[in-house]
């Protein structure tokens, strides 16, 4: 989704934009562009197209501006051009704007501004911005030297939907203005710099000291300093906060993808997020959380709410609390979720996952739980993002930044806190016996090599990739936690490879999906409960009669049964297992796209962190 960055210094900016952008190329994005400003005024310098094109364009290294902003744009309204670009001026180019999110009333804004006389030159929402700040500019008569913020003010009053907004204008050549609702923006503190970014990574190389804005709060930065305000314009303190990740963390480290090297940071990635969380022969530690016998008990059901991959680990998350705290749960989708109304109440637990803690849908359900009484937990992979600023509680995985737009290493993550916060639930409520949770607990902390393990099948995955990149149709099959894995290894195929592919829980098959299997279809099934090995051998074997090619990633000592390919993991506890078989099935998603010659880091039409509904 659109990115954003910002240079306030004492250095040429342009490079230091284009350099910030391409760090936010994996975000997704149809066009890309700058504006810096110069001793006689603003320069805008923008195109549709990739971000490496701006240091193509005319002038480009002329460009002596120290202050400036920058966007790669996510086509919402208008389609991808260089009018559509962002930045966007006003009229009479004294400011100029970039703006992430969804202006939803841009059409009355528009419309009163052409009646005052303004001319628009883009289908944008963004373009009313700048346009509408130069109207409250123009009609301000105060001089004073809040009188650009008051015209940011007003026009944010204006303004329905989301946004985080960045500001350059000529009448304040030293500046730099932000403010955000509902959309990401983070400030870096440098020395003598200030740099503003859509995410942590993309700015990690320069800083790790930054600031969070909440929603309708006001940066006004120099080059040495940086002044808060809220809604009113009163002045507000800040904290800064400081990342552990390092720099080196968001380069490829000599994989040729992101995603593959995401792939193989997942023993250390599960290492990071049990981190202190099993301390040996005590009970599971969430000081974070700190909930009582009593808390807990008054919860009667659980939400967890999520979207895409997220809401894969969700469904893990259900069947260990369920299994161990005897309390439903129900999983849902947060767009769904959001306008469903849902029955829930003061007793009950909704928990949020998001890796980014930034996607619109999942924030939107969280604070309509919390309007309805509901307690909110996130989960979430990114320091303070907005979910983790909403929730009434907040737990971490500890993944590092994850780059590829095809979540792997998050997901894992994820599944392994799920399973954490469910024993932790579980052993303050004491509805599970002790030998049963240590044995979980062995089981967790055996996972990282498990997983180093589970890599190994990269060769043999490799190979069956090289067999099946060109079908049309692939089916995965699973019954209980290998039904989560399947679902999830079929969007990761789907995402990266553009392969139409199915996920079905293997009872269904019969149900109406074997209508589509013929000769020389591919399907893929996983096989870890051992209490359902038989059932799932039955149903590919009604596939394999009908001429399917199979591949069957197990845990088990299966017969090999006519199955074309048999991938063997590690046996771990059944809850567990989808860490592990989920492994081969990233593996094979990212070996088809590669064999297909796709841009695995960033497929088409796809953003990292969606930020719009
Ligand atoms: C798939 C993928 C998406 C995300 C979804 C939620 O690989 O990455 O399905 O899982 O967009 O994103 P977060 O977790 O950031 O809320």
């Amino acid at each position: 989704m659109c990115g954003i960055i910002g240079y306030i210094g004492n250095q040429k900016a342009s490079p230091i934009l284009i350099n910030g952008l391409l760090r936010l190329e994996y975000r997704g994005y149809d066009s890309a562009g700058i504006s810096t400003i110069e001793k006689n005024g603003l320069s805008v310098m923008k195109d549709k197209g990739r971000v490496q094109n701006l240091y193509n364009l005319d002038g480009i290294n002329d460009l002596e501006g120290t202050i400036g902003i920058a966007h790669t744009r996510w086509a919402t309204h208008g389609k991808p051009s260089k009018e559509n670009s962002h930045p966007h001026l006003d009229n009479s180019n004294s400011f100029a704007v970039v703006h992430n999110g969804i202006i939803e009333n841009y059409n009355d804004l528009r419309k009163f501004l052409s009646d005052n006389g303004y001319i628009f030159h883009s289908q944008t929402d963004t373009e009313v911005i700048p346009n509408l700040i130069h109207y409250y500019y123009s009609k301000d008569k105060n001089n004073d030297e809040l009188k650009i913020l008051r015209a940011v003010q007003s026009t944010c009053k204006d303004l329905k939907g989301s946004f985080a907004i960045q500001v350059i204008t000529k009448y304040m050549p030293d500046n730099m203005i932000v403010i955000r609702k509902d959309s990401p923006l983070v400030i870096g503190k440098g020395n003598g710099e200030n740099y503003i970014s859509s995410d942590i990574p993309a700015i990690l190389s320069f800083t790790k000291d930054f600031y969070l804005l909440n929603d309708y709060e006001f940066a006004l930065l120099s080059r040495d300093k940086i002044e808060f305000y809220d809604m009113d314009l009163n002045k507000i303190k800040k904290e800064v906060k400081s990342i552990e990740w390092s720099a080196s963390a968001a380069d490829k480290n000599g994989y040729e993808d992101y995603m593959l090297k995401e792939i193989f940071e997942q023993p250390n990635a599960i290492r990071e997020t049990i981190g202190s969380r099993l301390p040996e022969n005590e009970p599971c530690n969430f000081d974070d959380l700190n909930f009582s016998k009593e808390f807990l008990s008054k919860f009667n059901k659980m939400y967890i709410v999520a979207c895409g991959t997220a809401m894969h680990a969700g469904l893990s998350g259900k069947i260990a609390i369920e299994k161990l705290c005897n309390i439903p749960v129900t999983v849902d989708i947060a767009s769904e979720f959001r306008y469903r109304n849902p029955i829930i109440d003061k007793n009950t637990l909704c928990i949020y996952i998001s890796q980014s803690g930034e996607t619109a849908d999942t924030i939107a359900a969280l604070k309509l739980s919390k309007a309805k009484g509901a307690t909110t937990l996130a989960v979430s992979n990114v320091i303070g993002s907005s979910i983790t600023r909403e929730a009434d509680y907040c737990i971490y995985t500890h993944a590092g930044p994850e780059i590829a737009v095809a979540s792997t290493k998050a997901y894992t993550s994820q599944v392994i806190l799920l399973n954490i916060l469910a024993l932790y639930f579980a052993e303050v409520l004491g509805s599970v016996p002790a030998e049963e949770i240590s044995k979980i607990k062995k089981e967790i902390l055996a996972l990282p090599s498990k997983i180093d393990e589970a890599l190994k099948s990269a060769k043999s995955i490799k190979k069956f990739a090289k067999k099946i990149y060109l079908q049309k149709d692939v089916f995965f099959l699973g019954r209980g936690v290998d039904y989560n894995t399947a679902l999830e290894g079929s969007l990761k195929l789907k995402e990266i490879s553009y392969i139409h592919s199915e996920a079905y829980a293997a009872g269904e098959l019969k149900h109406g999906p074997i209508a589509l299997i013929e000769n020389g279809v591919t399907v893929i099934s996983i096989i870890t409960d051992e209490n359902l090995v038989e059932k799932t051998i039955s149903n590919i074997q009604e596939v394999i009669t009908r001429g399917a090619n199979t591949l069957v990633v197990t845990n088990k000592n299966l017969p090999s049964n006519n199955i074309n390919t048999i991938i063997e993991i590690p046996d771990t506890h059944v809850l567990l297992s989808p860490i592990v078989s989920i492994i081969p099935l990233q593996l094979l998603s990212y070996y088809i796209s590669k064999e297909k010659g796709l841009d695995v880091d960033k497929p088409r039409n796809l953003a990292k962190s969606v930020t719009v509904e």
